[in-house]
């Protein structure tokens, strides 16, 4: 008797997901939140066997996972976050989040994605979504349902040629936006003008030659703006009018020349920060008079920007010197060398 009694109540505990633990996992049991990690590389299927039914974050990452249903993620309603970085995924099914009603947060990077059915992120409430370093080459509108209160959009390191104008319309809380390290050659015009929240812009590491002036004229709030490593070669003098918050702009290892009178004017909060500023490096800029604006520039505003690496390309006469340590005389006289 007594036998099947222990028995009987060693199969409840067991089948009912109090506090058993899937096989190569590690579980979390608090007050509030039941998280399970599982970071096995011999780690192939998803952990249907043991996994606690009040799971809250479930992470499996760096594994040999190629695929993952509804089905499976159905066994915890609870689930707030998943973090599935670093498997084999290639493909996902459009209900994935059917069963997962509190989901915030979810993180693909790493995966084999090439492209997502429509409405595969509609079921969630997601805040945060991270597809970088997959090999998406379009971000379409219908993966996420119009009014998405998403904040967090992460995209880096994909194969998108063209701007995700569509999806963003769909993204009206949008505060961090990552485009970086894909093969963007421009913004279309309007593409920024409903991302209105938007606090963080990430668009270094694309083939960007020009911006239009009216980018950033709608997103008031942007603090931080990542340009570098493109292949700039001008920017609009209005640009950056009207954001009073920019702290931090990179501009670095772009084929800028020279800059338009007046662009970095009206840029009260630029390098307020510890350790922002502006990054002008690395571009070859010219060093005769229509230096004039830039050099005057450097000089009031030391304390903004990265000095030593803005050296002249031309002319000939002032190459590789550093364009604040030249003398007005120098660059005002150097076109007739
Ligand atoms: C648990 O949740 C309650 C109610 O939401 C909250 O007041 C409390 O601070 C939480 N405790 C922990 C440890 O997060
Ligand atoms: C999950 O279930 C376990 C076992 O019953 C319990 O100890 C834990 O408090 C629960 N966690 C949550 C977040 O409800
Ligand atoms: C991962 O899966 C592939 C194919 O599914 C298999 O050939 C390989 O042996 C697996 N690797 C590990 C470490 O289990
Ligand atoms: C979008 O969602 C917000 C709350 O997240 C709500 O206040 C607003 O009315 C919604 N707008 C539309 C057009 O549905
Ligand atoms: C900008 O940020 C301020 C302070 O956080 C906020 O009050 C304001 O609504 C924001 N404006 C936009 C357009 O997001
Ligand atoms: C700006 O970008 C360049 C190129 O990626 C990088 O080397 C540099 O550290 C960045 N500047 C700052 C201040 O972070």
């Amino acid at each position: 008797m007594s036998t099947w009694y222990l028995l009987t109540v060693l199969a409840s505990y067991c089948c009912h997901g109090v506090l058993t633990c899937p096989d190569l996992c590690i579980c979390y049991f608090s007050t509030n939140t039941t998280q399970v990690v599982c970071t096995s590389s011999s780690f192939s299927r998803f952990p249907e066997i043991g996994l606690p039914s009040n799971t809250t974050s479930l992470s499996i990452e760096f594994t040999n996972m190629s695929s993952i249903s509804a089905q499976q993620l159905q066994a915890t309603p609870l689930l707030q976050e998943l973090h599935l970085s670093g498997n084999k995924l290639h493909e996902l099914p459009a209900n994935l989040l059917s069963g997962l009603p509190h989901l915030h947060t979810l993180d693909l990077t790493g995966n084999q994605l090439q492209q997502l059915p429509p409405g595969v992120f509609n079921d969630a409430p997601l805040l945060n979504l991270v597809l970088r370093d997959n090999k998406l080459s379009t971000a379409d509108a219908h993966w996420l349902p119009p009014n998405s209160s998403l904040t967090w959009l992460d995209l880096a390191s994909n194969r998108l040629k063209v701007l995700p104008t569509a999806l963003l319309h769909n993204l009206p809380q949008l505060k961090m936006l990552h485009l970086n390290n894909n093969q963007l050659e421009k913004i279309p015009a309007a593409a920024l003008h409903t991302v209105t929240h938007l606090e963080r812009l990430h668009l270094e590491e694309n083939k960007l030659s020009s911006l239009d002036a009216s980018s950033f004229q709608h997103t008031p709030n942007l603090t931080h703006v990542f340009l570098q490593e493109n292949r700039l070669e001008k920017l609009p003098s209005g640009i950056f009018l009207g954001l009073p918050h920019l702290d931090f702009l990179n501009l670095s290892q772009n084929r800028l020349r020279t800059l338009p009178p007046g662009l970095l004017d009206k840029l009260p909060a630029l390098g307020t920060s510890v350790g922002q500023g502006l990054d002008l490096s690395l571009n070859p800029w010219d060093c005769d008079k229509g230096v004039a604006y830039l050099w005057m520039w450097l000089r009031s505003h030391k304390d903004k920007t990265f000095l030593d690496e803005i050296q002249c390309a031309t002319p000939e006469a002032l190459k590789g010197r550093v364009l604040s340590s030249l003398t007005e005389e120098e660059w005002g006289t150097s076109s007739r060398n």
